[in-house]
């Protein structure tokens, strides 16, 4: 284990294959998230972007089709990196968010989706700023029921933060939301499995 890596039960391939099998999102879910992308960087026209800590790649293709992209998936965890690649992701490296073997201003989006809990923020965000280039992007994706005090980020806007102790965003959202949060209860009754995912999606421009 090299000296990034923290106890995570994603190294164990029976987890990673668990993960893809009973997280994998629908198509019209996924549409729902290539939806609230578009959204949130309206005017963003990344050419290379990277999906850091991408996991078995639930965002991995989306990400690709919403921007036209490039996109490079990264994690630390090869047995993630492994369900990613059998179910048909393209370029693949491990790789952890504190160190990222990318040069300085070469991507126009990291997206993480479920990753900023697990990485020290106090080495991986300046990694982050170093590899977006000016006025480049960063997307996070969090689930954030347990986890608010977490998000250092969060105390810079208290109103996000009011946000998402209320759980009552705006229409679009909710729609949204319900959605992912109806496909949940769907596949939680259909595997046994509890899933539920409220989250919170957080846009960074890196200053031009
Ligand atoms: C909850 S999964 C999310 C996977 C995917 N992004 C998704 O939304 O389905 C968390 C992922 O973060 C990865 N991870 C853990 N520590 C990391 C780090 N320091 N840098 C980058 N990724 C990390 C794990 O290996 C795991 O694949």
């Amino acid at each position: 284990m090299d000296e990034h890596a923290r106890p995570a039960p994603y190294h164990d391939p029976a987890v990673a294959a668990a993960y893809r099998e009973a997280r994998a999102l629908p198509d019209d879910v996924l549409a729902v998230w290539a939806g609230a992308l578009r959204g949130l960087l309206p005017h963003a026209r990344p050419r290379v972007v990277v999906d850091l800590g991408c996991g078995t790649g639930r965002f991995t293709a989306t990400l690709a089709r919403t921007f036209a992209a490039a996109v490079l998936g990264m994690d630390p965890a090869p047995a993630m990196l492994r369900e990613c690649r059998a179910a048909g992701a393209g370029a693949l490296a491990a790789a952890h968010a504190e160190a990222l073997p990318l040069r300085a201003g070469s991507v126009d989006l990291v997206f993480l989706s479920m990753v900023y809990h697990h990485v020290d923020a106090a080495r991986a965000v300046p990694e982050l700023a170093r590899v977006v280039r000016p006025g480049g992007h960063v997307v996070v994706r969090n689930a954030t029921r347990d986890i608010l005090d977490g998000f250092e980020y969060k105390r810079f806007f208290p109103e996000a933060r009011a946000l998402d102790e209320e759980r009552l965003p705006d229409d679009l959202f909710a729609v949204r939301l319900a959605a992912f949060s109806a496909h949940c209860r769907a596949r939680a009754a259909a595997a046994d499995r509890p899933i539920d995912e409220p989250v919170d999606l957080f846009a960074f421009r890196r200053r031009a």
